[in-house]
């Protein structure tokens, strides 16, 4: 068996039923541009040749793909699927092993169904395809088997003959082969065809005609969905959440509600964390075991250690993390703050570039005044400080270890460890005010009411 494995992504195409102005395959599944998927994808199963075929509309997918790692070819004009393929000949060059041609709008496939097609070449096959059986076969390229079982070739929906579109098992569009075969069969390939096209699909009959050897590997029809628009993006969504649940769920993490808590690629939850209805993960969490993350919460960038505890209602921004045991209650944003061990922040509250203390306690409205309209600026508040209800802390500013500050207070100057500090003016009280303003001010109501 060959040692090295390429992989060309085709993803030139126009992508014009997205109506954007953003192209195709850099729309996100899981929070991660399609492109992004298949790069990983290719990655994953070992290849380390990649070329993203991009075309002369798109800079943008030439650059995510530079960004991405993989070598990039234009094609231009684009003429078909095997004219894209072609476009990559120069960038894999001298390239021995096998090379898989994957999409860059299909971003379901899973590394597993990859390996069983590159398995179907280790088996002797020198074109594998990867087929499918949806509910309606619609325009798909046709699989024609022969009595052996063997592919004799595709037939894409415009050429086949009614016979051809009663085939139920058709082509997803990846397809693998040797390298070196698969561009020596593309040379052959003619375009006298319905859309006068260069069609990839045509190097199955070209191999067939050699006498080799070509195989079919079945994949989920939810698995090769392709996105066109935006209708198809919601669904891949729904799919990739779907996939995301079950193998979070697998892997000891209770969802309470399943399908009102939604993931991005990059979420990691370990065993024993319980997730509440209607929570929110976008890029970069991590929690880690025996957390909770309560109902309505809305966690990025965010690395939640064992036993804390988030929301309901909570707002975690990307550099926030949270000490073990420690507790962000409802109504509580975060951001670019850590927070140790068994630290409280419960209530209605704004924390941003903060470091709070283990055991700290930060009361309810507490508010980090971080932002003077042009820089940042750090708080800093010591271990087991209590920070009393509606404190501003004007940045930057530090509170030691086991001090308190006054409920309502400003801070703008570092509070010493075990200080106190308090800003309120000194309450004055009048005794039976109240009483006397009630008197007067109905008096004035009842000479106005006759
Ligand atoms: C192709 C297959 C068809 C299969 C279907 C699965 C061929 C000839 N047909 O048909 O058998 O059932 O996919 O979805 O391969 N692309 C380029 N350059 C081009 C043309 C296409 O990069 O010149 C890219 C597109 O961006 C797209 C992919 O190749 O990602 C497939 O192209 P598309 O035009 O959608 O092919 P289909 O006609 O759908
Ligand atoms: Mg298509």
């Amino acid at each position: 068996m060959p040692h090295t494995r390429a992989a060309i992504i085709l993803a030139a195409g126009q992508g014009t039923r997205m109506k954007s102005r953003t192209v195709k395959v850099l729309h996100a599944v899981g929070g991660r541009p399609m492109l992004a998927w298949t790069v990983d994808l290719a990655k994953t199963c070992g290849a380390t040749d990649i070329v993203t075929v991009y075309g002369a509309h798109s800079p943008a997918v030439r650059d995510a793909a530079g960004q991405l790692g993989t070598a990039t070819a234009l094609q231009d004009p684009p003429l078909g699927t095997g004219h894209a393929v072609l476009a990559a000949r120069d960038a894999l060059a001298g390239v021995e092993g096998h090379a898989i041609v994957l999409y860059a709008d299909t971003p379901l496939i899973t590394p597993e169904t990859v390996e069983r097609v590159f398995a179907a070449l280790g088996d002797g096959a020198s074109v594998a395809v990867l087929g499918f059986e949806p509910e309606d076969p619609a325009a798909y390229g046709r699989l024609i088997v022969d009595s052996e079982g063997n592919l004799d070739r595709i037939v894409e929906f415009k050429d086949a003959s009614e016979a051809e579109r009663a085939v139920r098992l058709v082509n997803s569009g990846v397809l693998a082969a040797p390298a070196p075969l698969l561009l020596e069969l593309l040379g052959e390939v003619g375009n006298d065809n319905a859309n006068g096209e260069y069609y990839l699909t045509d190097v199955v009959g070209l191999a067939r005609a050699r006498g080799l050897k070509t195989a079919v590997v079945k994949a989920d029809a939810g698995e090769v969905l392709g996105v066109n628009s935006r209708i198809d993006l919601a669904e891949a969504e729904a799919a990739f959440q779907a996939r995301k649940r079950r193998a979070l769920m697998a892997g000891g993490v209770t969802l309470v509600a399943p399908d009102t808590v939604f993931f991005s690629h990059d979420t990691r939850i370990a065993r024993d964390v319980v997730v509440e209805p209607h929570v929110v993960f976008g890029p970069g969490v991590t929690v880690e075991e025996d957390a909770v993350i309560r109902a309505f919460s809305h966690l990025e960038g965010a690395h939640v250690r064992s036993g804390a505890s988030v929301g309901p209602y909570a707002r975690l921004r990307p550099g926030t993390d949270l000490g073990p045991g420690a507790k962000v209650g409802n109504f509580v944003e975060v951001k670019k703050s850590q927070l140790g061990e068994g630290a409280k922040v419960s209530h209605l509250t704004y924390i941003g570039d903060a470091s709070i203390g283990a055991n700290a306690n930060i009361g309810a409205g507490t508010i980090t005044c971080n932002y003077d309209g042009y820089d940042k600026h750090r708080t800093i508040v010591g271990e087991g400080a209590f920070i009393g209800s509606n404190t501003c802390l004007v940045a930057p500013v530090t509170v030691g270890a086991g001090a308190f500050t006054g409920s309502g207070t400003v801070v703008t100057d570092d509070v010493p460890g075990d200080a106190l500090a308090l800003t309120r003016t000194p309450q004055t009280t009048k005794a039976g005010w109240a009483a006397r303003f009630r008197t007067a001010k109905e008096a004035r109501k009842a000479r106005k009411e006759s």
